[in-house]
């Protein structure tokens, strides 16, 4: 019997950083998923296979993995959970293929770690969405310790939604009708090592950041109203100031700066999407605007466009 699971890589439309302080995030998953295999085999090794790389380890060393093993940790603590859970004393392969490249802002640590959590947990019991969504967080935290589980909330339920940390996520049900252009800055970015920085900023300019969270939280009550209105002249202005803000707390580069100016010449406006230092930007668009903004930043970085995906985690026995 094979465990499929796949979840959808996300955008942060509003919100990023700041949400990791209190303040709420709009964020949508996106139609380029990530799809995790799992089977149960007899050997008692934990095998995964995926574009980031190969491991084996014995079932009996999973609590002392080698430091080879760091970008692993999250699905090894899956594995090691389902083991326990289950009580069985067998080995475990995963397969992940991904249509999202890693590190670039887009949401494909999160989506691993669902996709892995429902196919792995999903050998041995079909777990209810919002289990799922507790392992993969409790996963993700072994390599990024500070997340707001933003991410892995919208990888998990899709859509587009509203989150903030004491809450949780609530969908919004908006009609809002948008296409995104996503362009990828190709420098490589941690987003634990960025989120580091924030909090150290935030550290040495206690007034200014709390200014900014402030300014934050009127923003995105307005784009809540725009995204009811499906008004995305003003949605867009909101994105682009939302931009300045994250320019304010230093995630971003030149790089970033340059895309988000050559995306607004045509889009409604842009931004960095995710931790920033590097990874994408985003540019709102609809039909009218779409195909001019693809070429015009084609021009200048790899790029395409995406659709909000409304099916969030999706998982089978076959
Ligand atoms: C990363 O996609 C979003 C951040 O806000 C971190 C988080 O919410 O965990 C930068």
């Amino acid at each position: 019997m094979k465990s499929v699971a796949s979840a959808p890589g996300k955008v942060i439309l509003f919100g990023e950083h700041f949400v990791v302080y209190g303040i709420k995030t709009v964020l949508c998953s996106i139609d380029k998923r990530i799809t995790a295999t799992s089977q149960i085999i007899d050997e008692k090794k934990i095998k995964i296979k995926s574009d980031i790389g190969n491991v084996e380890i014995s079932t009996d060393s999973l609590s002392t993995p080698d430091r080879s093993m760091d970008v692993m940790k999250p699905f090894l603590y899956i594995a090691k959970k389902a083991l326990e859970k289950s009580g069985k004393n067998v080995g475990i392969e995963i397969k992940i293929d991904s249509e999202i490249p890693a590190g670039i802002g887009l949401g494909s640590s999160s989506a691993c770690c669902v996709a892995v959590a429902a196919s792995v947990m999903g050998l041995f019991e079909k777990l209810p969405k919002e289990e799922v969504l507790k392992i993969a967080i409790e996963a993700e935290r072994t390599i990024f310790e500070n997340t707001s589980g933003a991410d892995c909330s919208v990888c998990t339920f899709g859509g587009l939604m509203e989150y903030n940390m004491k809450n949780g996520f609530k969908k919004i049900n908006s009609k809002a009708n948008f296409d995104l252009v996503i362009a990828n800055s190709k420098q490589a970015h941690f987003t634990s090592e960025v989120v580091e920085n924030v909090r150290r900023f935030r550290e040495n300019n206690e007034d200014l950041f709390a200014s900014f969270c402030d300014q934050e939280s009127i923003l995105i009550q307005n784009a809540l109203v725009s995204l009811e209105k499906n008004d995305l002249e003003s949605l867009g202005l909101l994105m682009s100031k939302n931009q300045d803000l994250l320019e304010r707390i230093n995630i971003s580069t030149e790089n970033l700066a340059f895309l988000i100016r050559e995306a607004k010449k045509t889009s409604f406006g842009a931004k960095i999407t995710g931790a920033g230092g590097g990874g994408c930007i985003i540019a709102l668009v609809d039909k009218s605007n779409l195909e001019k903004t693809l070429s015009n930043l084609k021009a200048h970085s790899e790029c395409f466009s995406a659709k909000i995906d409304f099916n969030g985690l999706v998982y089978t026995r076959e």
